[in-house]
């Protein structure tokens, strides 16, 4: 009894703690971004930023420079610093477990924004979008437009495969989405990667860099001799846009032209792959609306505020070495030059005068 007792005056005072009556100090949530060299995270941090304070919250945002130590350091500021929440889009997401045991030793809960933290018992929930569907996406395009259900291994098509980082937990489900797609076709020899790299670390892109994607994309280009008027690439799978960005790069100097370009899949619908959609010079996207994740967040938070239920909609799909971690997925949605006005115009996301 004593114990019950002693339960629901703790409950009491978690709770009281959290609501925020007007007029006194409002909760302060800590939102940990990896880095604001990639503009998804731009928008996701400043998203995040608008909706919690609308609600009434003290936000302390951070990025982190890509830099696993910074990210550490600032969460560890966040938690000395009286957050009572925290939400973390994770740059390596096994690194995290020290840091956020002293969060869970302060009974601060932990919410996975996109990136699910691995190894860690102190994660509470996870917001994400399917990102299992994200890969099938970019897998079932190329299979569509490649029409590789009609070929045979003696009319093969040519492609090379490319992910992002390999501490990101997303590309196992975006690398693995496609590949469930693509990988029979390469069994098959209906798909011919040339440079033999189809394992998941050989195509990996160090922090989903642009740059890394554009070198890889050169050396593959020497070492295989594509070109337009020399061996034939039909196809780059490309996880995401920051790096279908730079296999565009690599593959307009080696002289590919709209009209004979490969089709390279992509990811976010960032403003550089939407212009490159536009021209005919990357094929697909896949639009992520990350209004809609960031509003799923602040709805948790609230939830967990006010000791209320927040939205989940997914407890089979996501473990993170610790057990399952409930989830809400969002739903991403197919996006090329035919539909971009609608979904990113229309919907406000981007205005006309950004995609010149
Ligand atoms: C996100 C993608 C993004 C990538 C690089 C992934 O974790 O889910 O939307 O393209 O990171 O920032």
């Amino acid at each position: 009894m004593k114990k019950i007792i002693s339960l629901v005056l703790a409950a009491l005072m978690v709770t009281s703690a959290f609501a925020a009556p007007k007029g006194k100090v409002a909760v302060k949530v800590g939102v940990s971004m990896p880095t604001k060299d990639l503009q998804r995270w731009n928008q996701d941090g400043a998203n995040m930023k608008k909706s919690l304070e609308k609600q009434g919250y003290k936000v302390d945002l951070q990025y982190a420079n890509n830099d696993v130590n910074t990210q550490v350091n600032q969460l560890e500021n966040m938690i000395s610093t009286g957050c009572k929440v925290l939400v973390i889009a994770s740059i390596d997401g096994s690194a995290l477990k020290n840091v956020l045991a002293q969060a869970k030793a302060k009974k601060i809960p932990v919410i996975a924004y996109d990136r699910l933290i691995m190894n860690s018992d102190a994660v509470t929930y996870y917001a994400t979008f399917d990102n299992w569907k994200v890969g099938v996406f970019q897998g079932q395009y190329l299979e569509e437009k490649l029409n590789l259900k009609n070929r045979t291994k003696n009319d093969p098509v040519y492609m090379e495969l490319f992910t992002g980082d390999p501490g990101d937990n997303n590309i196992n489900f975006f690398f693995g989405g496609a590949m469930e797609v693509l990988e029979p076709y390469i069994k098959s020899g209906v798909i011919v990667v040339k440079s033999k790299q189809t394992a998941k670390a050989q195509c990996a892109t160090l922090n989903w860099s642009t740059e890394e994607a554009q070198k890889r994309m050169e050396n593959l280009i020497s070492a295989q001799g594509y070109g337009p008027n020399k061996n034939r690439l039909d196809a780059v799978y490309s996880s995401n846009d920051s790096c279908a960005a730079g296999i565009t790069n690599a593959l307009v100097n080696a002289g590919y032209t709209a009209d004979n370009f490969p089709l390279v899949t992509g990811q976010d619908c960032d403003i550089t792959s939407t212009k490159n959609m536009i021209k005919g010079i990357q094929a697909m996207s896949v639009f992520k609306d990350t209004r809609t994740l960031a509003a799923k967040v602040v709805e948790m938070v609230d939830a967990i505020c006010k000791g209320t239920n927040p939205p989940i909609n997914d407890k089979k799909t996501y473990n993170n070495g610790t057990g399952i971690i409930p989830s809400f997925l969002c739903e991403p949605v197919y996006a090329d030059k035919s539909n971009y006005k609608k979904l990113l115009i229309d919907s406000g996301y981007y205005t006309a005068k950004q995609l010149q």
